[in-house]
């Protein structure tokens, strides 16, 4: 393949990326949303019908539905990375005397990460059920700010514990509601909520690592090539010192692909290191995302105990009102690696 074909590609999924992280983070007035709408507007007039009516199916397929497609993407990514990590990097990494120690520490975070991953998607956030909701009402108070007594779901015909959110896409009510994920196609309930952070934490590990392990087979690389003590003769004939713009050049023509996955990998890396940050935060306080808009008057709280589209308030009613119930940041985490879970009576 040539230059520009991989550099074209790059840029395309780059930026599919940040469109579904973008859309991925929960909330509803997003860029993504907005460039979207923009760009509808603008070719609204050119765009034939048929082709309006497949996009709105499509996006509302992706977002609004319970669909594996995202989960699809990840191993789509994660095996093109893995593949190109090993096929490249890795033998290159060997000849350098890299320690097959150090090599093997991605595909053990891989392990680490695909358990966590796979028990976020199976495990049950913590839906609101007929058998279990008399015990789910028992766990946490009602503050009567965000979630008030008595509020029943109008689809799920149940009295709504406090914290927790009826799931469009799921169409369930969940304890503890976090946010819905697409990436795992599954709510981020009190149930999951732990096995959502490692997982988060295990996958900044994992591009942090590839990224460095190729950083530093680049920096061997240019090493031991001379390339930096060497000079050529440009175009009038004069001899020109190597500086880094060449170096840089000669990497990317050597090793396209290596290149290409480093981008991406770096760029990864820092946005899930800030989700990931985010969510320890929260996780900190006490506090979960649903909890955190709210509070902040991003989602009405007036038309809170109805089902349609939570819509976005502005200006926020009560910015002064944030507030979160902390009985320390270890009690806090404890909560979340051991969710309190319902007592079921039994009927007799
Ligand atoms: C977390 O907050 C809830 C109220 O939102 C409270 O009932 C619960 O006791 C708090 N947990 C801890 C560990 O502070
Ligand atoms: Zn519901
Ligand atoms: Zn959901």
């Amino acid at each position: 393949m040539d230059f520009l074909t991989l550099f074209v590609i790059y840029v395309a999924v780059v930026l599919t990326c940040i469109a579904l992280v973008c859309k991925y983070s929960g909330q509803q007035q997003t860029p993504f949303h907005t460039i979207f709408n923009a760009v509808a507007k603008v070719f609204a007039p050119i765009t034939p019908k048929w082709l309006q009516k497949f996009s709105q199916w499509a996006l509302h397929r992706l977002f609004h539905q319970r669909s594996n497609m995202f989960i699809y993407v990840h191993l789509l990514l994660e095996g093109a990375v893995y593949a190109e990590f090993t096929y490249e990097v890795f033998g290159y990494c060997r000849d350098m005397d890299t320690t097959l120690t150090s090599l093997s520490v991605p595909y053990i975070l891989l392990a680490f990460k695909s358990s966590f991953f796979y028990l976020c998607i199976k495990r049950d956030p913590g839906t609101v059920t007929k058998k279990k909701v008399a015990g789910q009402l028992q766990i946490y108070p009602y503050d009567k700010r965000l979630f008030h007594p008595g509020v029943a779901c109008p689809t799920c015909q149940l009295v709504k514990p406090a914290r927790s959110k009826h799931c469009r896409v799921c169409n369930r009510c969940v304890q503890r509601f976090d946010h819905h994920c697409v990436w795992v196609n599954n709510c981020i309930g009190s149930q999951n909520t732990r096995y959502f952070l490692l997982y988060l934490f295990s996958l900044c590990a994992m591009a942090g690592d590839i990224a460095l392990l190729t950083a530093d087979m680049l920096l061997h690389a240019v090493l031991r090539s001379g390339l930096l003590r060497s000079s050529y003769i440009d175009e009038h004939g004069l001899q020109q010192q190597a500086g880094p713009l060449f170096v840089v050049q000669h990497l990317f023509l050597s090793f396209p692909r290596i290149i290409f996955m480093l981008g991406f990998l770096v760029f990864v890396f820092f946005l899930l290191a800030g989700y990931a940050l985010f969510h320890t935060y929260l996780a900190l306080v006490n506090q979960t995302s649903n909890e955190w808009y709210k509070s902040r008057g991003y989602v009405c709280q007036h038309c809170h105990p109805s089902t349609t589209a939570d819509h976005f308030c502005s200006p926020a009613p009560d910015q002064s009102k944030r507030h979160y119930y902390s009985r320390g940041l270890l009690r806090n985490l404890g909560e979340i690696f051991f969710p309190p879970q319902p007592v079921q009576k039994k009927d007799n």
